[in-house]
This record gives structure tokens, C-alpha cells and sequence, in this order.
């Protein structure tokens, strides 16, 4: 059933386009440099260079700016501050609670009064005539601003203890898991410490904004989302949306921070482009790009958990706090999603699972593949590890004892029925294929003769809900032009960030109207091809922008049927399109280039729009009950590591992964997707760690220190596993999806568990396997002595 990525494929015959392994449609621009990021775009005549001053402090009072000495510096055109904006200061995605630039009011005796809320605000943007000009001068900020501390809570704990939230506590309700735990035999209790996680796009944060006649804007932006770039450009202009055009070719990566987030950017340099009437850039750099933005979510979990002997999980009460920072942006989906996966793959018959979204001086933390899940579904992970080393029992068992089943245990705790549950086959299939059970008892006996080195295996499934849970982003539009020559454009409402979704967008078309890929292409999305887009997010780029591009290509091969059908006699629906011709009932052939030209002569439209809107969705935000998910996607994957005990470093060994794409859309592109997201997810659990410099009255107090690769740490080619195998699932999906595919874009991340609760296991290996090691993620060298140590197998 496997589908390896082969790319002799991409030759054979252009008949079924949909399911070929071809390479990514820039991949030859990628390789040479070639492919046009936004900063490389030409800059028109007079383009301008904009700069953020950041905030020094976490919290605290403006009293007065020095605009004057900004003004004053070489090269500075113009100083901005949240008074220069036209419309409202606020760029937020949901609330209102988002400013673009720090709040700020002028008394009537002139004085400023204003507000920082984290290290790293910005609270003013310089323009001048170079980049580097800009940068020096807002980096006077600690200087020109006047600010009078306030406390600040940087921890969501702290914030939580002081009930400040950035919305209202959510709960995910079903039975009743307090009775059912008071009566209990068996309680596990645990909490666990998660952190957060930079997206670190290779391509920062950018916008150039282009003023147009008549009060418009252009804005060239790398942004997941087009369209609330639009809206929130155009709310702080204080003009309608029809006078701003958004334009994103593509992204060198967004992994969520360009969902919302690249919206402070876009407006900024918008804001000041209109005031000057001149073209203004904004890009920050990578230092200050972290210092603006906020990224994965940390969370906080506890849980009480009652099970029978067999591990059998019989109610759950689960608590999370995340860490939302300063602003709600997009921290309730989050949480939604966060409570809506801490299932996971498992049947919980009474469940209460509470969601906090603590409110701290920190950057405003937003979208970050898989936005939430992965948080709640690794807290029901480190619950069954905990049953299962409590018990003596080998994890796998315990999980497979929990598996969702298909009878009256088939049910997600919000109503959604897991149909077409592949989770037990799929476990099954790789646990056969990586020799779990064997290794398990080799990995046994290489503990039992070595002292330091401890080898760890673990195997975790996924079960990841595709669709917004808002029900009406869930539609997408198109646009298809057949050009007289025989070639085709399309326009999508998705955004292209390197996972392929351009590429199988072409293909879905050369598909449709049966010709060779290399005759279509995908150009930039663009506000003005396509209104009223959704994000490129939750993984429904190909979900929704394919079907959407199928339905504007079957609309015109529809119309050239009927003039096949009237050229060369038989019926219409008998027309058939496959390798670059169309055959008609009787079987004579018009070329494909012949045909469009024909019918151009014949005044035939041989363009069309498509939408699509996935049928079947409902979600009541309040009860957090509903279906809103079209289906799951499924993986597992099983990984093994060895943990030096004497110095907490690790290395996987070995990972295998299995993960079920439907039918792929194009294998070659789905199993990059599933081998990035497994490294990216291994990244956030055993290295990559954020830490900010506690209220403890130094004047680095509140800051984000590792703000750049020098201290903070993402994987590089040197930490895939020496052994990777990776193995699309393929079976259809059941849901009527495009080619019967599913969305691969996030759930794979989920496998990376697997590396986290193997260095979890080495741990409890060098204790004997006696106590649950008390480790915290990111495991790095720190937190892997600390947990050594609590399970006392920990160097003096
Ligand atoms: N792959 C690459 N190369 N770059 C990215 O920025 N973003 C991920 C995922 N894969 C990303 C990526 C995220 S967060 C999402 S939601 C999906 O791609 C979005 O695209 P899709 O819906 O077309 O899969
Ligand atoms: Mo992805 S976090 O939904 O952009």
C-alpha cells in the first residue's frame, strides 16, 4: 500500500496528475536562488526603510518620547507613534486587545501617557532613507523613551494564580470524572512543564507598502493570510478594503507566525507609506523578530487520572495554562485545539479538561503547527506513560488498551464519532515494521550491561482533526485562466510557504482538464484575484484550495465537453480529457492547444471562478461540543534514543514513521512534510528553549535572552536520526476529499512524542524504571540531569 517517493513517476504519463511524486513547482528556483522572496522584489523609486523601537521594559508607563532627538538622527525622514495612525490602533486577529503600536495618549496639557506591556514592544517606527539609518536610530529607544515600571508576570503559572486571563477560562466536559475519580482504585496524579517554540521561518517578518492613486495601498507581504492583511491595513488607514491589494508570492516559511502576527508589520509600513506617499519597507531582523513576536504556546498541565489494572483509563481531569502573553491573538483556537486533541487516540469515558490562557508581559504567543494540539496531545501521552511505568507494563500496551474503538467507544469527548478509525492498524503495521517488540528486549539487555549510556524506545500514535473549528473558514476560491496558447494560470485564496501547496493545486488542474503539469501554473496570491480568503492554516491549504481549483477547471471542461460533443458529435458527459487531448464519444481527438483555440474562435469563456465550502461542519464555541472536523488524519511513529547519563546528552538513533495521507496528492512532497514536521517537532522537545530573564531588577529584567541561533537552538541535518524511515500509510480517505487525500501540513509534528518519551524512558532505565522521571520539555541536557536525578540515578 506504501507509495515510495519515486521520481521517475513525475515522467510517466500525464493521465492522473493527482498522486504523481513530482518535485515542487520551484524547486529549480529554490536551488539556484532564483526563487523571489519579498525582499528581493524590486524597490520602486524612493522606497523608504522603516524600524521599530522596542519597549526596554515588561510593563510599565510612557511618560515621554523624545521625537525630537529621533528626529534629529542622520538619514531619519520621519518618527511614527501609535497617535500618527489614522484608523484604530489595533491589529488584533479576534479581540480588540492587539496594539500596533504601543497605546499612547496626549493629555490636554500635552503630556504623553501611554503603556508597555512586554521587552520588545514596539512602541514607536522610525523612517529613513537607508535600512541601516532606521535601525540605528530605533535602536535609541532605552534612551528617547521616559518609562515608569509596573510589575510584571512573566509566568503562566503566576498569572494564573492572579486569575488574569486574556479570555475566559474554557471547559471540555463529559460525564462526570470527579465522581467517577472519587471512586477510583487506581489514581495516577502528575503535572507536567511544556515550553514554547520560535517558528523561525528562514524569511523574517516583511512588508513593503506602495502607496496607489487615490488613497490605496499595495502591500507586498510574506503572510500566511492575504486577506486579514487587507482588512487590518485597511482598518488602520481608515479605508475601505477594496483600496488594499495584498500580495504574497510565497514565504520562506510561516509555520503559523505569519497568520496573524505579520499583520503589525503590514500595518506599520502602511501607516507610514500613506502619511509619506512614498513606497516604506519594514523588515526587522532575526533578533528583533523574536523580540516582536510570540510563537508556540509554553503550557502547564496537571492531571488526576483513574484506571483499571489493565491501564484502562476510566475518567480524566486535566488542567492546562498556557502562556498567551501579552495579547489574545489567536490564544482561544489554540486552547480550543488544545482541549479538542488531549484525547489523542484514546477513549475517555468521563472527562474534564480545563483551559486557562494566562495573560503575561511576554510577546502575544500565536499559530505554530498544530496550533494547540500538540500541547494537549502530549499531556494524555505523559498520562499513559505514567499508568504504564506504575503499573510495570509496556507503554504500547497501555495504549492500545485506551485506542478509540468502534462501537459506543468511538465518540470524542466533543461528540465528534471517530469514523473510519485507522489508529489500531496503522499501530499495528509499524510496530511489525520497526520490530518493536524485539527491539524492546535488546534495548533491555543493553541497559542491564551498561551504566552511563541508557538506550530508551517509545511508540505514540496520532489523531489530528482536520478543519478550522470555525466552521465558515472552511471555504476557499479560485480562479483558472485557459489562455488561447493552451496555457493555464491558476489564482487560489492559499498561500505558499515551501510545503507544496502550489504544486498540488497545478496538479489537481493538469488533472482535471487532462494535460501535462507543465502547462500550468500558480502565480502569487493576490486580495484582488480572490476575495475574502481563509488563512493558509490548520493544514486545509490543499483540502480547500484544491477542491476549490477542481471546481473552476471542471466548470471549463464542462464547456469545452459541449463543444467537443458539437464538433464531433456524441454526448457532452461522454467528452473524456486525459493526456493533453480530448476524445470525444465516437473517438476522434482534438489536441488540447487545437481545442482551446477553437474554442476561443467560437467565443467559448474559457475562464472560470471555483469555490468550495467542506460540507458538514457545526461547532457551539460555548459547550465546545459538535463535528469540527471533516475527519482525522492519522501516524504513529516509534523512536530510540540513547541518553549519556553523566552529561544529560542525547541522540535518536532510530525513528520510524507511518503516517496516513489519504491517497497522496503527491507522495514526494507529503513524506518532506511528515520527515520536516517530525524534526521540527523534535526540536521543540529536546532543544529548543526559550528563556526569559526573571523580575529580578536587572536591566535585562523580562527579556527574552535567546532571541537568535547563537542561544537558541533548532535542529540542524546533524540531529536526523543516523536510521529515518518514513512510509506513507495510503489508504484512501474515506471523507470525499480532494483525490481521497488528507492534509499532511501539521499532524506529523505529533510523531516527534515518540523521541521525547524514548529519552524518557532511557531516564527511568538508569532509575531502574522504579519512579516516572519527572522530565520537563525541551529535554535538554539541564532538564535530562535533573530528571536522572529525581529517579536517582543522577551524578553527585
Ligand atoms: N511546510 C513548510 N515547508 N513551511 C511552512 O511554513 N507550515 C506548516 C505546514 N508545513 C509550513 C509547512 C503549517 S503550520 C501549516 S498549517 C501547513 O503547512 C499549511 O499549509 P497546507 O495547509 O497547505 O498544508
Ligand atoms: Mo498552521 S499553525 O495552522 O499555520
Amino acid at each position: 500500500m506504501n507509495r515510495p517517493a519515486e521520481p521517475l513517476m513525475a515522467q510517466a504519463a500525464t493521465q492522473a496528475q493527482m498522486g504523481q511524486a513530482r518535485p515542487h513547482e520551484s524547486a529549480h528556483l529554490h536551488v539556484a536562488g532564483a526563487a523571489p522572496y519579498t525582499d528581493d522584489l524590486p524597490e520602486p523609486a524612493g522606497t523608504l526603510h522603516a524600524a521599530l523601537g522596542l519597549s526596554p521594559l515588561a510593563h510599565g508607563r510612557i511618560t515621554a518620547i523624545d521625537l525630537d532627538r529621533l528626529q534629529a538622527q542622520p538619514g531619519v525622514v520621519a518618527v511614527l507613534t501609535a497617535l500618527d495612525i489614522p484608523g484604530p490602533n489595533d491589529c488584533g486577529a479576534i479581540v480588540h486587545d492587539d496594539p500596533i503600536l504601543a497605546e499612547l495618549s496626549r493629555g490636554p496639557d500635552g503630556a504623553l501617557d501611554g503603556t508597555v506591556r512586554h521587552v520588545g514592544q514596539p512602541v514607536f517606527a522610525v523612517i529613513a532613507r537607508t535600512r541601516e539609518s532606521a535601525r540605528r536610530a530605533a535602536a535609541l529607544a532605552p534612551q528617547v523613551l521616559t518609562i515608569t515600571p509596573l510589575p510584571a508576570v512573566l509566568g503562566a503559572l503566576d498569572a494564573h494564580a492572579q486569575q488574569q486571563y486574556v479570555v475566559p477560562p474554557m471547559h471540555l466536559v463529559r460525564g462526570d470524572a470527579p465522581a467517577a475519580l472519587a471512586q477510583a482504585a487506581q489514581i495516577t496524579e502528575g503535572r507536567f512543564s511544556l515550553g514554547g517554540q520560535e517558528q523561525f521561518y528562514l524569511e523574517g517578518q516583511i512588508s513593503l507598502a506602495v502607496p496607489q492613486e487615490d488613497g490605496g495601498m499595495q502591500v507586498l507581504c510574506s503572510t500566511q493570510h492575504p486577506s486579514e492583511m487587507q482588512h487590518a491595513v485597511a482598518h488602520a488607514l481608515s479605508v475601505a478594503a477594496h483600496r488594499v491589494q495584498v500580495s504574497c508570492r510565497r514565504m520562506g516559511g510561516g509555520f503559523g507566525g505569519k497568520e496573524s502576527q505579520s499583520a503589525q508589520f503590514a500595518c506599520v509600513a502602511a501607516v507610514a507609506a500613506a502619511r509619506l506617499k512614498r513606497p516604506v519597507k519594514l523588515r526587522p531582523d532575526r533578533d528583533d523578530d523574536f523580540m516582536v513576536t510570540g510563537r508556540r504556546h509554553p503550557f502547564e498541565f496537571d492531571w488526576r487520572v483513574a484506571h483499571d489494572d489493565a491501564g484502562r483509563i476510566t475518567a480524566a481531569e486535566v488542567n492546562m495554562v498556557s502562556n498567551a502573553g501579552h495579547s489574545a491573538d489567536l490564544s482561544a483556537p489554540v486552547m480550543t485545539r488544545a482541549l479538542c486533541h488531549v484525547d489523542n487516540a484514546y477513549w475517555l469515558p468521563h472527562l474534564a479538561a480545563h483551559g486557562h490562557c494566562a495573560k503575561t508581559h511576554t510577546q502575544s504567543n500565536t499559530a505554530f503547527r498544530g496550533f494547540g494540539g500538540p500541547q494537549g496531545a502530549l499531556a494524555i501521552e505523559m498520562v499513559i506513560d505514567d499508568i504504564a511505568r506504575r503499573l510495570g507494563r509496556d507503554a504500547l500496551d497501555v495504549r492500545r488498551a485506551n485506542f478509540y474503538g468502534t462501537e459506543s467507544n468511538n465518540v470524542t469527548p466533543y461528540g465528534q464519532v471517530v469514523r473510519d478509525n485507522q489508529i489500531g492498524p496503522l499501530v499495528a503495521q509499524l510496530a511489525a515494521e520497526c520490530a518493536y517488540a524485539e527491539r524492546r528486549a535488546s534495548i533491555a539487555a543493553f541497559n542491564a550491561a551498561s551504566p552511563v549510556l541508557k538506550k530508551g524506545l517509545a511508540l505514540t500514535p496520532v489523531k489530528f482533526g482536520i478543519a478550522f473549528n470555525v466552521a465558515h473558514f472552511n471555504q476557499a476560491g479560485a480562479l483558472v485562466h485557459v489562455y488561447t496558447d493552451g496555457s493555464v494560470l491558476v489564482n487560489h485564496g492559499g498561500t505558499e510557504m515551501g510545503q507544496g501547496l502550489n504544486t498540488k493545486v497545478a496538479q489537481v488542474v493538469a488533472h482535471t482538464l487532462g494535460i501535462p503539469f507543465e502547462r500550468v501554473r500558480c502565480s502569487a496570491t493576490d486580495t484582488a484575484k480572490i476575495a475574502n480568503t481563509s488563512a493558509t492554516a490548520a493544514s486545509t491549504g490543499s483540502d480547500l484550495n484544491g477542491k476549490a481549483a477542481e471546481d473552476a477547471a471542471r466548470q471549463i471542461r464542462a464547456r469545452l465537453a459541449a463543444f467537443v460533443a458539437g464538433r464531433l458529435g456524441g454526448r457532452a458527459e461522454a467528452v473524456r480529457f486525459a493526456e493533453g487531448h480530448a476524445t470525444a464519444e465516437g473517438g476522434q481527438t482534438m489536441a488540447w492547444a487545437e481545442l482551446v483555440q477553437a474554442a476561443y474562435i467560437a467565443r467559448v469563456q474559457l475562464w472560470s471562478d471555483g469555490h468550495y465550502a467542506t460540507p458538514g461542519l457545526h461547532w457551539n464555541r460555548d459547550t465546545l461540543q459538535g463535528e469540527p472536523f471533516q475527519y482525522f488524519a492519522y501516524g504513529a511513529a516509534c523512536s530510540e534514543v540513547i541518553v549519556d547519563t553523566l552529561t544529560g546528552e542525547h541522540r535518536v538513533l532510530r525513528a520510524d514513521l507511518l503516517h496516513d495521507v489519504g491517497t497522496s496528492l503527491n507522495p514526494a512532497i507529503d513524506i518532506g512534510q511528515v520527515e520536516g514536521a517530525y524534526i521540527q517537532g523534535l526540536g521543540w522537545l529536546t532543544m529548543e528553549e526559550l528563556w526569559w530573564q526573571p523580575m529580578d531588577g536587572s536591566k535585562n529584567a523580562g527579556r527574552l535572552m535567546t532571541h537568535a541561533p547563537s542561544t537558541y537552538k533548532i535542529p540542524t541535518a546533524n540531529d536526523v536520526p543516523a536510521v529515518f524511515n518514513t512510509r506513507l500509510y495510503g489508504q484512501p480517505n474515506a471523507a470525499d476529499t480532494i483525490g481521497k487525500s488528507k492534509a499532511v501540513g501539521e499532524p506529523p509534528l505529533l510523531l516527534a512524542f515518540s523521541a521525547f518519551l524514548a529519552i524518557r524512558d532511557a531516564i527511568s532505565a538508569a532509575g531502574g524504571h522504579r519512579l516516572n522521571p519527572p522530565l520537563r520539555a525541551p529535554a535538554t541536557p539541564e532538564a535530562v540531569l535533573d530528571a536522572l536525578q529525581a529517579v536517582g540515578a543522577g551524578q553527585p
